[in-house]
């Protein structure tokens, strides 16, 4: 892709928090057109006995946050893939992170909502976790939840909905797994060097941790075309500079180079990330989404947090069908239909009513004009972000033994 071909994307279309972000960032997805050179950037930080850790970042990236406790080493990724695919995990014995995480599946379930160790069916759609590292806060719609290693207290430990199931009466015994498996004792013990007693809950979820921010992806057909190494269709750059522009609306909030808009830096930490109202729902007119997926209200019980949700990237979009907090669609099609209509019309049953009025929908929405041939081309170039190497990348696959 040429400069020409983006250019009037840049600042034009951006609200407060992209506009920040592409003048901080010189972004390629902003039209910032960094060039294609891969950035090396050592973490600095290289653990006693242990390999330091490159980031091998494509243009438009630079190094993610890293909490300062848990430092990124070769030897630390290596052993939280092993533990991000093993079920031994799970109380039961019978799930892993990636269960739910599957990696041909962009690092999700395919499922509309995600089911735990026990059966309990969760709430809400499985993320992919593709450049999660850049995510501002983590999960659907919470503000507050701001690294890894806080997030996964919740599908280790959580009760609400139960997922790995890891519960005051099985900790040790889960724990004891692992500290009686010779294999993993070794690999704690160059993770974690110096500690006299490395096996333990909190390491597990530093590896993982680390793991997770190790999963890149920025090499789609897109970013190929970007770098000037591939190029795309006719109806494909038809659909980039539909999701760039004015008309179609798309960047405003999947603008990032994640094609989002919470996007962090460890030089950069964004102040103040927004969540939005899409008009999914709107239950008798009262603007109310269904319990328990009222998205940042269900945080702040404040009227204007009402279905606000965060943006999701949209790489890999193509693989992690169906759609939405609570996989309510099942195709692109279908989500560029919901976009063209200004929201979604339920028609009867519990949740009747007219999201395309909700109240506290984004006045964005609205002002997204789509004819047939705009949704095609869309959706067109939507199936460019997706990355081969990446769901492909044995680097992150379940290590062939134990
Ligand atoms: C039962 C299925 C399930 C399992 C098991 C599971 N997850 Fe998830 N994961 C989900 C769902 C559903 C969400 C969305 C949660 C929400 O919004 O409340 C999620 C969200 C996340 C997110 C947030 C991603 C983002 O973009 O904000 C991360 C990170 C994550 N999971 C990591 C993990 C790790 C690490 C493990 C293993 C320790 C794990 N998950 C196990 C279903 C699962
Ligand atoms: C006002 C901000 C905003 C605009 C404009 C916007 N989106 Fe979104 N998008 C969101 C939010 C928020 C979600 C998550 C909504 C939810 O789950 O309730 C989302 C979800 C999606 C999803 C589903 C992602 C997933 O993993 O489930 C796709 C696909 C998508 N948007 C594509 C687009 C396209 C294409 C456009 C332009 C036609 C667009 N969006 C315009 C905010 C926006």
């Amino acid at each position: 892709m040429t400069e020409n071909e983006q250019p009037k994307t840049k600042g034009r279309l951006f609200h407060r928090p992209l506009a920040f972000l592409c003048a901080a960032l010189a972004l390629q997805a902003c039209g910032g057109g960094s060039g294609s050179s891969a950035s090396k950037a050592p973490s600095g930080e290289t653990p006693p006995g242990g390999v330091a850790w490159q980031w091998n970042l494509p243009a438009g990236f630079t190094p993610p946050p890293v909490p300062k406790d848990n430092p990124m080493s070769v030897a630390k990724v290596e052993l939280g893939r092993a533990l991000f695919h093993d079920v031994r995990l799970s109380g039961n014995a019978t799930q892993s992170c990636a269960s739910c995480h599957t990696q041909e599946s962009a690092f999700t379930d395919n499922r509309s909502l995600s089911r735990g160790s026990t059966g309990e069916v969760h709430p809400r759609n499985a993320q992919p976790l593709a450049n999660v590292a850049w995510n501002t806060t983590l999960t659907w719609a919470n503000p507050n939840e701001r690294t890894l290693e806080h997030q996964m207290l919740t599908p280790i430990f959580g009760t609400n909905p139960v997922e790995l199931g890891v519960n005051e009466g099985n900790r040790a015994s889960v724990l004891a797994r692992f500290q009686s498996d010779a294999g993993y004792a070794q690999r704690f013990k160059a993770a974690f060097a110096g500690e006299a007693d490395p096996v333990n809950w909190d390491n597990i979820v530093k590896a993982i941790a680390a793991f997770e921010r190790s999963l890149v992806s920025a090499d789609s057909r897109y970013d190929r075309s970007v770098a000037g190494k591939a190029s795309l269709t006719a109806q494909e750059t038809r659909g980039m500079k539909l999701f760039f522009g004015d008309q179609a609306r798309c960047s405003q909030c999947h603008g990032s180079p994640n094609f989002n808009d919470q996007f962090s830096t460890a030089a950069s930490l964004q102040a103040d990330p927004s969540f939005h109202n899409t008009g999914l729902f709107n239950i008798g007119g009262t603007g109310a989404y269904p319990e328990p997926n009222r998205g940042v209200f269900e945080i702040t019980g404040q009227a204007q947090d009402m279905g606000r949700f965060r943006a999701a990237s949209l790489r890999n979009i193509e693989l992690t069908a169906p759609y939405m907090h609570d996989g309510s669609i099942g195709t692109l099609e279908a989500v560029l239909d919901f976009y063209a209509a200004g929201g979604r019309e339920v028609g009867n049953g519990l949740y009747a009513g007219d999201g395309r009025l909700n109240p506290y929908k984004d006045e964005r929405i609205s002002q997204i004009r789509l004819d047939a041939t705009d949704k095609a081309d869309l959706v067109a170039f939507l199936k460019t972000l997706t990355d081969t190497a990446f769901v492909t990348n044995p680097a992150f696959s379940a290590p062939a033994s134990r």
